[in-house]
């Protein structure tokens, strides 16, 4: 199955459990103040779960594009080291708004995993809510006896807050969850360490798959929670995960939402991706963060010096330093990786081919190339000339002072800096005021 037909089915399953289909929505959280991008799928619903505002559909089913680099939820430090993060990612979620709750949930994410993707069962584990003292919630023994009807005891486990309890930011609507979790390692690893022992253990083959949310309560800013007057339902399923699971794949980036990015940058930069950890994390960091660029330009977020555009054009250049760092690479090229991604984004993101939107776009990010890139030249050009001052005084230190106001006053990346000091054996005399 391709991604294009496991977003289908998913859709169309909730369409048979009379929901309405929305398109995703802006990745620019415009009506959160508490938010600056989407970072899950519920976050356009929370007026109709805190009762502020009727929805039109009782139930709904989407997918939502989300960002999580910044704020609560933060996988930006995880991304590309491991083989399952992502900065941008896509959410397919089904919501109830005072509508079902936690048996038609629990049943239908069942159905549709095990009897409309096929998934093994017995690869399946699900966790439950423990309940905590602090926010004197008690075990969710409701959703522990509708598990128990589908999946042996053995694979439900138990966990507190920090994995079960769902909640947006500090505040909000916010309630228990239950995850589904899923075992892709081989059986004799598998023999060797049981499944559950691995679940929330961020072990890359063990991994989260869709989150349960029942939405019960606003969670105010002095750490109290109330009861909301209707109940709802939640959910996020990772649609890369998805499609890892359903493709037989060890990793998102190897699915077809990727490898044909991959490939491509591998073919622009002149690598093999599988080879080398350090050259496959700097193409995996690349592929993940163009996408998160090339998404949030075309939601309207141009790199700036300001807000949204600057935490974007903060990404971009955290590209651009790792193919400078990693794969020795001192010209433009992540412009050109614009095109495939539109012509990913064209299914299920752009309403018509948009070759304007093309053009913007890569301009956009050829600029900026060309920007940091000049920045970085200039910046290295004057910490080479400091070095060659200090050698003729046959001094081989230099203070970390100078490596910050370089960054300070000319925007060379302390990483660059340290790079050119290794390189020329110079070193650097205290760290701890960078
Ligand atoms: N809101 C839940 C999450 O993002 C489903 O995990």
């Amino acid at each position: 199955m391709n991604h294009k037909q496991i977003r289908k089915i998913f859709l169309s399953f909730f369409k048979r459990k009379k929901h309405k289909i929305l398109n995703s929505a802006s990745l620019v959280a415009k009506k959160d103040s508490s938010l600056m991008f989407t970072n899950a799928g519920m976050n356009i619903f929370q007026a109709f779960f805190i009762g502020q505002k009727k929805s039109q559909y009782s139930r709904i089913a989407n997918f939502q594009k989300c960002l999580r680099i910044t704020g609560k939820h933060n996988d930006l430090f995880e991304v590309g080291k491991d083989t399952y993060h992502h900065t941008m990612f896509e959410m397919l979620g089904n919501w109830s708004f005072g509508d079902y709750f936690k048996k038609e949930s629990i049943n239908w994410a069942w159905e549709l995993l095990t009897e409309v993707y096929k998934m093994d069962k017995s690869n399946i584990y699900v966790t439950i809510f423990k309940g905590n003292k602090e926010d004197k919630l008690s075990f969710d023994s409701e959703s522990f006896q509708y598990w128990k009807n589908k999946i042996d005891d053995s694979k439900i486990l138990f966990f507190d807050k920090k994995h079960n309890f769902w909640e947006m930011g500090k505040t909000g609507p916010c309630g228990t969850c239950t995850e589904i979790h899923v075992d892709l390692r081989n059986e004799k690893e598998k023999l060797q360490i049981p499944g559950k022992n691995l679940v929330n253990k961020k072990h890359p083959l063990v991994i989260e798959l869709w989150n349960i949310v029942f939405i019960q309560f606003f969670r105010k800013s002095d750490g109290t929670l109330v009861k909301l007057p209707n109940f709802h339902i939640d959910t996020g399923m990772g649609f890369e995960r998805l499609c890892m699971i359903l493709q037989n794949k060890k990793s998102t980036y190897d699915t077809d939402i990727f490898t044909y990015l991959i490939k491509s940058i591998a073919q622009k930069t002149d690598q093999i991706y599988g080879v080398t950890d350090k050259i496959d994390i700097a193409i995996r960091i690349i592929a993940d963060h163009m996408r998160s660029v090339v998404f949030a330009i075309s939601d309207g977020i141009i790199p700036s010096n300001k807000k949204y555009g600057y935490v974007i054009r903060k990404i971009l250049r955290r590209i651009i330093v790792t193919y400078y760092l990693t794969l020795k690479i001192n010209k433009p090229f992540l412009f050109k990786l614009v095109n495939p991604i539109l012509c990913y984004m064209k299914h299920s993101y752009l309403k018509k081919s948009n070759t304007s939107l093309k053009y913007d776009i890569s301009t956009i990010i050829l600029r900026e190339e060309k920007l940091f890139l000049k920045t970085i030249n200039l910046g290295s050009y004057k910490l080479e000339k400091i070095i060659e001052e200090l050698r003729a005084k046959k001094c081989n230190i230099i203070a970390g002072k100078i490596i910050y106001w370089l960054y300070d006053t000319y925007g060379l990346p302390i990483e660059i800096s340290k790079l050119i000091t290794n390189k020329n054996k110079i070193k650097v005399f205290s760290y701890d005021s960078l």
